[in-house]
């Protein structure tokens, strides 16, 4: 299944384009649109924080979780430490900024859970869960058997893939959805932050199409550190 190529080029172009899109979206939110806040009385204000949570949390860490495996020549258990930490830090990072979009909504009378952003969003939260609980108590502690580690392992990499590849989709989504809303109260359609936003939504899916390269690929060592089940 693996191309026959090395993942290291991949992982470097995804290092690089994580911290552009981090930048991007802070400059979205904290020079386009006001600031992120927690408490304030203008509510856009505590909704500006969703994306960038969304984004840094579920879309950058939550990648770099996933190529760790095989951006780093370190051994197995360390990744394994290293991988399980950073899904932790995205799926808290993705629970708060999915709090945050539901506190600008409660705090300004807009309702919940109307869009397919949205109902996508719950999804993948959950699912994301699932996955990392599931993960942490066969591969971590307490541990599963050898064989239902072995058996778990492929559908681990391909469930974890699938719920990725939806958080970049649904991260696109709402960048649409966003930019969409400005739009129609007046944002020109060819202006400076139109521009940044599809800018950083194009950007995001490279992110999700270089983690797919790089989970494809060959990493640092394959030898006795290594898992290989792509
Ligand atoms: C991939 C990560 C993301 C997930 C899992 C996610 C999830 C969610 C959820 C569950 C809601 C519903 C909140 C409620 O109903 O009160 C929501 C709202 C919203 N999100 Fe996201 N979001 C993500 C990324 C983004 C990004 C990057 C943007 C870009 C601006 C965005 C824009 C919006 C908007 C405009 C809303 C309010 C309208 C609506 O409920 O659809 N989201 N998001």
């Amino acid at each position: 299944m693996a191309l026959g190529v090395k993942a290291a080029p991949f992982t470097f172009v995804l290092h690089a384009l994580g911290i552009a899109l981090a930048v991007l979206v802070l400059i979205w939110n904290i020079d386009f649109r006001g600031g992120i806040v927690w408490e304030s009385t203008n509510k856009s204000l505590i909704f500006n924080l969703h994306p960038v949570l969304m984004l840094i949390g579920l879309v950058i860490i939550g990648g770099e979780a996933i190529v760790s495996y095989k951006s780093l020549p370190l051994k197995k258990e360390v990744k394994k430490l290293i991988h399980l930490v950073l899904h932790a830090i995205a799926l808290v990072l993705g629970i708060i900024g999915i709090y945050a979009a539901f506190k600008f909504h409660n705090e300004s009378n807009i309702a919940n859970l109307y869009s397919l952003h949205s109902w996508l969003g719950i999804g993948i939260i959950v699912l994301y869960g699932i996955q990392w609980i599931y993960g942490f108590l066969v591969f971590f502690f307490p541990g599963g058997t050898n064989g239902l580690r072995r058996e778990s392992l492929p559908w681990h990499v391909v469930f974890g893939l699938f719920v990725y590849l939806l958080v970049v989709a649904n991260a696109a989504i709402g960048f649409l959805e966003k930019l969409t809303f400005l739009e129609n109260s007046g944002l020109a359609k060819y202006g400076t932050e139109a521009i940044l936003v599809n800018f950083t939504a194009v950007g995001t899916i490279l992110f999700g199409a270089f983690v797919v390269l790089s989970v494809l690929s060959q990493g640092q060592a394959e030898d006795e550190y290594s898992y290989s089940a792509i």
